[in-house]
C-alpha cells in the first residue's frame, strides 16, 4: 500500500482510499466560509453611474437591464442608497445635450457632469468618495477619447491640455477622485501638474492604466449614447498584450497615480495578477457594461443563475488581485452582503 492511501477493506484489496481528502473542508457552507481565501465585501465595490443632462426621470438603458441614465434626484437617491449601504465609491459618467469637436461640456462647470459631481458631494458629503471619467469621449461630436488634428487622428499632446481642464473643472465642483480613461501618453502627469498647480493636492488619482480596446464597451456605448465611428485602436491597448498592460500601469504609478486599473476585467485576470504584484498600489478592476450584459442577457433566457453568476465573477476578479472592482451590480450586492 502506497503512502497516499489507506485500505478501504471490504475485501477488495486492489481498491485503496486516499489520505489527502480536499473535500473534508468543502462539506458544509461553514467550512467553506472559514477557509475561503477571497473576501467580497461592499467597501471593494465601486459603482458606476450615467447622469443625462435635462432628464426629469430616469431613461432606462435598453442594452443594460437594469441600469439607468440618472436625472439629478435619481442619482441623489442612488447615491444616498449606496452610501447606506457601505458601497466603496461612485464612478460618475455624464451624457450631455449638446457635444461639439473639443468636447466643451467636459470642462463647462455647469456642464451634467461637473453639476452632478457637486450635487452628489452634497448629499453624501465624505461617506462616499465621489470619482468622475476623466475622458473626452461623452462630450465629444466625434465619439474619440480626445481631440482631433486636421487629419482625423486623435491628437495626444493637444488632448492632455483639455484632460488638463477637465481636472480643474471636476476638482472645482469637488470630486475625491478623477479617472483618467482616454489612454493617452502622459495624461497621469498632466493631470497631476495641473492639480497640484491649483491647489488640488488633495484629489487622489484613478488611473485607467491598462485599458484595453474590446468588443466589451458594445452596451456602454448606448448608456453614453456616444456618437463614435471607427474604433479606439490607436490608443486603447491590443487583447494580444500582457506585458503591456503591466508597462503601462508601472508608467501611471511613476506620474503619479494614487490607484491603477484593469479593464475590461474578466477576460484580462492574467493582467489583473500581473498588475498587482509589480504595483504597491492599490489595483482596480473594471467589470464592464458586456460583462454585465452578458450575465443579465443569458439569465434572461434562463441559461444561468444569475445570481450565482455575479458572485461568481466578483469573487473571480478579486482573486485575481483587484482590490476594488467597479461593477454595476455594487448596490444590489451590498445589499444582499447585509
Ligand atoms: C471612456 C470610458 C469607456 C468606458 C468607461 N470609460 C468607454 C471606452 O473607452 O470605449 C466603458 C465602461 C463600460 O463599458 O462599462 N470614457
Amino acid at each position: 500500500m502506497d503512502q497516499q492511501s489507506t485500505d478501504v477493506g471490504g475485501g477488495t484489496p486492489w481498491m485503496s482510499g486516499p489520505v489527502v481528502r480536499p473535500r473534508r473542508l468543502r462539506r458544509t457552507p461553514a467550512l467553506r466560509r472559514l477557509v475561503a481565501e477571497t473576501s467580497l465585501e461592499a467597501r471593494q465595490l465601486i459603482l458606476p453611474a450615467f447622469v443625462r443632462e435635462g432628464a426629469t426621470e430616469p431613461h432606462p438603458i435598453a442594452a443594460m437591464p437594469g441600469v439607468v441614465q440618472h436625472s439629478t434626484d435619481s442619482l441623489r437617491r442612488a447615491a444616498a442608497e449606496a452610501a447606506e449601504l457601505g458601497v466603496g465609491g461612485l464612478m460618475l459618467f455624464g451624457v450631455p445635450e449638446h457635444k461639439d469637436a473639443v468636447g466643451s461640456g467636459g470642462t463647462d462647470p455647469d456642464g451634467v457632469l461637473n453639476l452632478a459631481i457637486a450635487d452628489v458631494k452634497a448629499e453624501v458629503g465624505d461617506a462616499l468618495p465621489v470619482m468622475s471619467d476623466l475622458c473626452l469621449d461623452e462630450f465629444t461630436d466625434h465619439g474619440h477619447c480626445g481631440v482631433l488634428d486636421e487629419r482625423g487622428q486623435v491628437d495626444n499632446d493637444a488632448t492632455l491640455v483639455r484632460y488638463a481642464e477637465m481636472a480643474l473643472a471636476q476638482a472645482a465642483a469637488g470630486v475625491d477622485l478623477v479617472g483618467p480613461s482616454g489612454m493617452m501618453d502622459g495624461q497621469v502627469a498632466v493631470v497631476r501638474a495641473a492639480l497640484d498647480a491649483a491647489g488640488h493636492t488633495d484629489v487622489a488619482v484613478l488611473a485607467y492604466a491598462a485599458k484595453y480596446a474590446s468588443a466589451f464597451y458594445g452596451p456602454f456605448r448606448e448608456a453614453v449614447s456616444s456618437s463614435l465611428v471607427g474604433d479606439r485602436r490607436t490608443y486603447q491597448q491590443d487583447a494580444a498584450n500582457g506585458r503591456e498592460g503591466v508597462r503601462e500601469a508601472l508608467l501611471d504609478v511613476a506620474e503619479g497615480a494614487d490607484l491603477v486599473m484593469v479593464k475590461p476585467a474578466l477576460p484580462y485576470l492574467d493582467v489583473v495578477r500581473r498588475v498587482r504584484d509589480a504595483v504597491d498600489v492599490p489595483v482596480a478592476a473594471y467589470q464592464i457594461s458586456g460583462e454585465y450584459t452578458m450575465v443579465e442577457l443569458a439569465a434572461e433566457r434562463g441559461v444561468i443563475d444569475r445570481d450565482q453568476a455575479i458572485v461568481e465573477t466578483l469573487t473571480s476578479i478579486r482573486r485575481a488581485g483587484a482590490d476594488v472592482v467597479l461593477t454595476y451590480w455594487a448596490t444590489e450586492v451590498a445589499r444582499n452582503l447585509r
